[in-house]
């Protein structure tokens, strides 16, 4: 009898690996990948639903904001504003593990859901061939978190990815080993104090060296647990009810599956969480952009990214 061939998500990165790997980031679908931290999670990072597919993989309870990486400075130039100390650091260390946090560009392509609606973005440059590669056979920035399940150690080789998100993958590209084993350091510019968000690969006073200025220690929460405490995350002035199983006199009522009531919105007129997921963002923001007061939301399961969904939701229905 002959054995049956066992495919394996895990590839040797070859030229064809590389194509189909590009073609599945093109599709939508979940590619993890190496740079010189760590292993990647990657997505379209211009696709709602191809980023909504990293949360769900990561079993992420919350919609925290996703680094974008990019082949060259200059692609980097496309997603967010640089003033001359960004520049100075980007030229200084891109490619290389530092992430940028700056003001989102005018046309940034990239998706509200990968930068959970605020108006800043993390672009990253990685010193990393395959990534870069990777990147530019897709053809547009990759949103990439790192590449293991929430509550986990960042993957620093293919086997770890494997252990933990094996069947969550189209595909786990093998660049063997990470050399820096390290997440990126993080430096928000985003007012006139530079700040340190995240210590890592690469030193704080090479950075300050090069800004002449000190970084103050300025940590933010990964999972911040009261509204308001990631500190621009976009609060809807419109007033909202959850949970709702239909709209009062003056409410936008926002659906999400089958209703027999009129539904001014629909987060998915079927039901779909990845879907729902995709367009909260943009809804959020359609409810004040069209002058709601007062906005009434179905009920979504709590299961899978149902969890984010309510989480963020709850926090944009809580008093201020
Ligand atoms: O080395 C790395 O940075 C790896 C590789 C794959 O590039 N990526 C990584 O991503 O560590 P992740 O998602 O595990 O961590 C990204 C961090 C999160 O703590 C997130 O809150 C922060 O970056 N972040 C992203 N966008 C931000 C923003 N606009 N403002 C503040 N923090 C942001
Ligand atoms: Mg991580």
């Amino acid at each position: 009898m002959k054995a049956i061939p066992t495919t394996s998500v895990i590839r040797k990165p070859d030229e064809a690996a590389l194509e189909a790997a590009a073609d599945l980031l093109r599709a939508g679908q979940l590619v993890a990948f190496p740079t010189e931290t760590v292993y990647g999670l990657g997505a379209d990072a211009t696709s709602g639903e191809a980023v909504a597919r990293i949360y769900a993989a990561k079993d992420r309870p919350r919609f925290n904001p996703l680094i974008a990486h990019v082949a060259t400075p200059t692609e980097a130039e496309d997603l967010a504003i640089f003033d001359e100390r960004a520049k100075a650091l980007a030229h200084a260390f891109w490619p290389g593990p530092l992430t940028l946090v700056l003001p989102k560009a005018p046309d940034c392509p990239v998706s509200d859901l990968a930068t959970a609606g605020l108006d800043t973005i993390a672009v990253r440059v990685p010193d990393h061939d395959l990534a870069r590669i990777l990147i530019t056979l897709a053809g547009r920035p990759i949103a990439a978190p790192s590449a293991n399940r929430s509550g986990h150690v960042s993957p620093t080789t293919a086997a770890h990815v494997a252990a933990d998100l094996r069947d969550r993958v189209a595909m786990i590209v093998d660049g063997g080993p990470t050399t820096a084993g390290l997440e990126s350091t993080i430096v928000d510019l985003t007012d006139r104090t530079p700040k340190l968000l995240r210590a890592g690969a690469l030193p704080a006073d090479m950075i300050e060296a090069v800004l002449g200025a000190p970084l103050i220690r300025h940590t933010v929460s990964a999972h911040p647990t009261a509204p308001g405490q990631l500190a621009s995350h976009y609060a809807p002035r419109c007033h909202i009810r959850l949970n709702a199983t239909e709209p009062e006199p003056g409410e936008a009522f926002v659906r999400f599956g089958p209703t027999p009531h009129r539904a001014d919105f629909a987060l998915s007129v079927d039901g779909d969480l990845l879907a729902a997921a995709a367009r909260l963002y943009g809804l959020l923001r359609a409810l004040d952009d069209k002058g709601w007061q007062r906005a009434a939301f179905m009920p979504i399961p709590a299961h899978g990214l149902g969890e984010a969904i309510n989480d963020r939701l709850a926090r944009a229905a809580a008093p201020r």
